[in-house]
Formats: C-alpha cells, sequence, structure tokens
C-alpha cells in the first residue's frame, strides 16, 4: 500500500485502539495494533466505566520510564482513592453481575490482594526482602541439577509413551506445565498429589475477567477454593514447619512485625500463580517459534551454547506476559507529552515495548544470535520480576533438554488450531500437540 494513504488510514484507526490489548478477540492481532500505537498513539486513552482514563504505553522508552518511576505510578490504588470509592468503581464495572456475585468477588480480591504486585513501599520493600534470598541467581543456581533432574523425569517419559506408540503429545500438558509447576511446588513445601488442582485454580486466577459480560462466575468459585486451600497450607506449616519457603513465611508472620496474616496468603498466592503460569508459556511460545523457524532450532541444535541467548530472544519476541499490571497516577503529570490526571491507570503493554524498532533493530525478527538488549519481558522497577533467575534457568534447561532428546520434534496440527489462552495477561496456547519425532539417546 502507498505509505501516505497507510498513514492516513492509521489516523483514523488509532483513538481508542489501546483497547484492544483487552479484547480476547484480538489476542493474534496484537502486534498489528501495537505497530499502529507507537506510531500514531503511544499512549493510548481508554476509557473506564468510574468516568477515569487508562492509558496503554506502547513504545520502549515511556514504558520504562513509567515502569521506573513508581513514585508517581504506584501500584496500589487504596493510596489513592477510599476502599468505598473502590468498591463503587469495581461495582461500576460488572454492573452485569448479582450483588451477591460482586461482594464474593470483593472477598476474594480482598483475601490476596496484599501481595508484592498491590502494594507500595514502605510495604513492598518489606515483603520482597523477605522472599528475595530464595530468588537470587546464586540460590537459583543451586538448584540447577534438581530442575535438570525434574526436566529429564518428564523427558524420560515422554519417551516412554512414545515407546507405546504415542508419537503426538501436548507438549503443555506433559512438559511446559509439569517442571515449572513442579520446581515451585518443592520450593514452597506443597504436596506434589495437588498438580493438577492446582492447574485448575491458578488458570482461573489468570483467566479470570468479571468486567467482561459472559465471563465464567463459576471462576470465582474455584478462586475461592484456591484461597482456602491455602489458608490449610499454612495451618499445616504453622503446626509442622519444615525446610521450605512458606514454613519460613509462617514463621515470619508469627514473629511479629514482618508480615501479617493478610500479606502471607497473598504472597504464598502471588508465587504459586506467578511461578508457573508464565515460565508454562515461556516453553509453549519458544517450541511455537521454533516450529516456525526450523533454521533457528538447526542452529540451536549445532550450538547449544547459543540457549542462553535463545531464551532472552524468545522472551523479547513472544513473553508469556502481554502488559504490566495496572499502576495509577499519583497526582496530575504527563507521559511523553500526553497529560493524564491523579487516579487514572496505566498500563504497559510489554510485547509492544519489546518489539520497538527504536530500541531493537529489525524487532519482528526472531534471532537466537541477538545481542540481548534489555527487553521488558520481566517488567522493570521495583517490580521487577522476582522469579526472572528461576525462569530463565527452567527456560534454559527445558530448550536444551528437549532439542537434544527431540531434535526431529515438530508441530503436529495446523498453527491455526491452537487456541490461545484465556485473559488479556498471558500470552500462550492451551495445548501445543507435536509430533517427537526420531528420539536421541543422550
Ligand atoms: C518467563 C517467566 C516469567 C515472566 C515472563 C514473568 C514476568 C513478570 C513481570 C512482567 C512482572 C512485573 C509485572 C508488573 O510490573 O506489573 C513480574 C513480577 C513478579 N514475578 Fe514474574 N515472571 C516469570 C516467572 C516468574 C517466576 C518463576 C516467579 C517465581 C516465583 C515469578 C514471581 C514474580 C513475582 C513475585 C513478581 C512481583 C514482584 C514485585 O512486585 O516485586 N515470576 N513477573
Amino acid at each position: 500500500m502507498e505509505s501516505g494513504r497507510e498513514d492516513r488510514r492509521a489516523e483514523r484507526l488509532a483513538p481508542g485502539l489501546g483497547a484492544a490489548i483487552f479484547d480476547p478477540t484480538m489476542k493474534n492481532s496484537l502486534q498489528g495494533i501495537y505497530a499502529l500505537l507507537r506510531a500514531n498513539d503511544p499512549v493510548s486513552a481508554v476509557p473506564t466505566p468510574s468516568g477515569t482514563t487508562m492509558w496503554v504505553v506502547t513504545r520502549y522508552e515511556d514504558s520504562l520510564a513509567v515502569l521506573r518511576d513508581h513514585q508517581r505510578f504506584g501500584n496500589d490504588p487504596g493510596k489513592i482513592y477510599s476502599q468505598e470509592q473502590l468498591d463503587e468503581m469495581y461495582a461500576g464495572l460488572m454492573e452485569h453481575l448479582t450483588e451477591d456475585q460482586v461482594q464474593r468477588l470483593q472477598e476474594v480480591d480482598q483475601a490476596v490482594s496484599r501481595h508484592l504486585l498491590g502494594v507500595d513501599p514502605p510495604d513492598h520493600t518489606r515483603l520482597r526482602k523477605l522472599v528475595s534470598r530464595s530468588f537470587t541467581p546464586k540460590y537459583v543456581e543451586g538448584l540447577r541439577s534438581r530442575v535438570q533432574a525434574i526436566t529429564d523425569a518428564l523427558i524420560d517419559d515422554l519417551a516412554v509413551g512414545e515407546d507405546r506408540g504415542e508419537r503426538v503429545v501436548d507438549l503443555i500438558d506433559r512438559f511446559a506445565f509439569p517442571l515449572p509447576l513442579t520446581v515451585i511446588a518443592e520450593m514452597l513445601g506443597i504436596p506434589l498429589e495437588m498438580r493438577e488442582q492446582f492447574r485448575i485454580w491458578s488458570n482461573a486466577a489468570v483467566a479470570f475477567d468479571p468486567t467482561h459480560p459472559g465471563s465464567d462466575m463459576s471462576i470465582n468459585d474455584l478462586l475461592y477454593d484456591f484461597i482456602e486451600y491455602i489458608r490449610m497450607l499454612i495451618d499445616e506449616k504453622r503446626k509442622r514447619p519444615a525446610d521450605d519457603l512458606l514454613s519460613m513465611l509462617v514463621i515470619a508472620e508469627e514473629e511479629g512485625d514482618r508480615l501479617s496474616e493478610p500479606e502471607l496468603v497473598g504472597m504464598a498466592f502471588l508465587l504459586i500463580v506467578a511461578g508457573h503460569e508464565t515460565t508454562v508459556n515461556l516453553i509453549g511460545n519458544a517450541m511455537l517459534l521454533f516450529f516456525a523457524h526450523p533454521d533457528q532450532w538447526e542452529l540451536l541444535r549445532a550450538n547449544p551454547e547459543l540457549v542462553r541467548s535463545a531464551v532472552e530472544e524468545v522472551l523479547r519476541h513472544t513473553g508469556p506476559v502481554e502488559h504490566s499490571l495496572s499502576r495509577w497516577v499519583k497526582d496530575p503529570t504527563e507521559i511523553a507529552g500526553q497529560p493524564v490526571a491523579a487516579g487514572d491507570q496505566v498500563v504497559v503493554a510489554l510485547a509492544s515495548a519489546n518489539r520497538d524498532a527504536a530500541q531493537f533493530p529489525d524487532p519482528d525478527r526472531f534471532d537466537i544470535t541477538r545481542e540481548p538488549g534489555r527487553h521488558l519481558a520481566f517488567g522493570m522497577g521495583i517490580h521487577a520480576c522476582l522469579g526472572a533467575p528461576l525462569a530463565r534457568m527452567e527456560g534454559q534447561i527445558a530448550l536444551s533438554s528437549l532439542v537434544a532428546r527431540f531434535p526431529d520434534i515438530r508441530l503436529a496440527v495446523p498453527v491455526w488450531e491452537l487456541t490461545p489462552r484465556s485473559g488479556s495477561l498471558i500470552h500462550g496456547v492451551a495445548a501445543l500437540p507435536v509430533d517427537l519425532g526420531t528420539r536421541r539417546e543422550v
């Protein structure tokens, strides 16, 4: 298309287009929309029912500026609005629900909202300090042999299935999901028999969006059960503390001023959900990218040492987290010259910032030899991903092991038959049927 005409079309299309990020029907078209937004409406206004505005930020530099500035952009709406105002805003978003449903939702929200991503300093600083030691690169390195053993067992199990004539397997179900879940469950000291139940619960936690009419309200009951289970686990650790992260947090709570009961429940909830919902899709998205770029798979197979930059490139190109959680504007200010009002929300489109040509040359090209730039797949600033060293290690071990054992692995269905994960936050597929090809013994 002639470029002048394209620009004019973009101008007409862009206003309000930022809302596409929350539209489930747009999930596969978002990169095209981000390109339009970066060019024409980089701080895009989405009106909310309560009369405030949500701003969707798509350029790299602006995204970095918002994420790094927790003084101007906070995570805790309770610092700006009273509980009454928040309840009113919440109810306004969900006029399609009954009073009972709204009340139950508010209960769930209050039970888990005091977690790292829902609070600002000084609470954030205190809470993060409690867990940061268990996620440092050095500590995580100590888990490497255990993560490799879990991975090997899962791969052996895939191979056994193959011996039984089972050539096509769902790689999400049989590999990408159980790997990070087993790791985080072992770290926290959670019995593995609960694995399937956890999958149902934490899928519910990231997919649930009660503001969309037609959302499945029974998911709320699942979240209720999840929280009940977390409380029960905490009681169990109180009675029988063990050498695990959850017991350590329970002890911190009992010692008094370091962690309250709601904070303890919120922390356990966040670590379980964030600890695997994301890494599942790092592995799934990586394999999808390699299926579409067999030359890059071949390159990794021939040069296993490229696995580190390969994982970084997957995170940059098609990371598992589409956007940040909401930031709340504390005082009137501006983002890239766009005035924003106190009480407005700001959402950073991480997946867009990572494809900004001003930061990454030829950004749509998937190239595992690319010099790792500073992508935003793990966020940035004080809320930058706590689990990044663990996720990186899991991703590297998963890819190295798959490429060594199943070099001929391929997608077993046409790509258009894959179903995207529901909810706006996570970018990934619900299932990934693969043909394992010829197995290599290593
Ligand atoms: C590839 C995998 C992962 C990705 C892409 C990812 C991405 C992110 C992003 C983008 C944020 C910041 C959100 C925002 O600023 O609004 C975040 C925060 C967080 N992530 Fe991850 N994550 C991953 C894996 C993990 C793992 C394995 C854990 C481990 C338990 C984890 C725990 C957390 C926690 C606790 C926070 C909140 C940090 C804070 O507020 O201080 N994540 N993650």
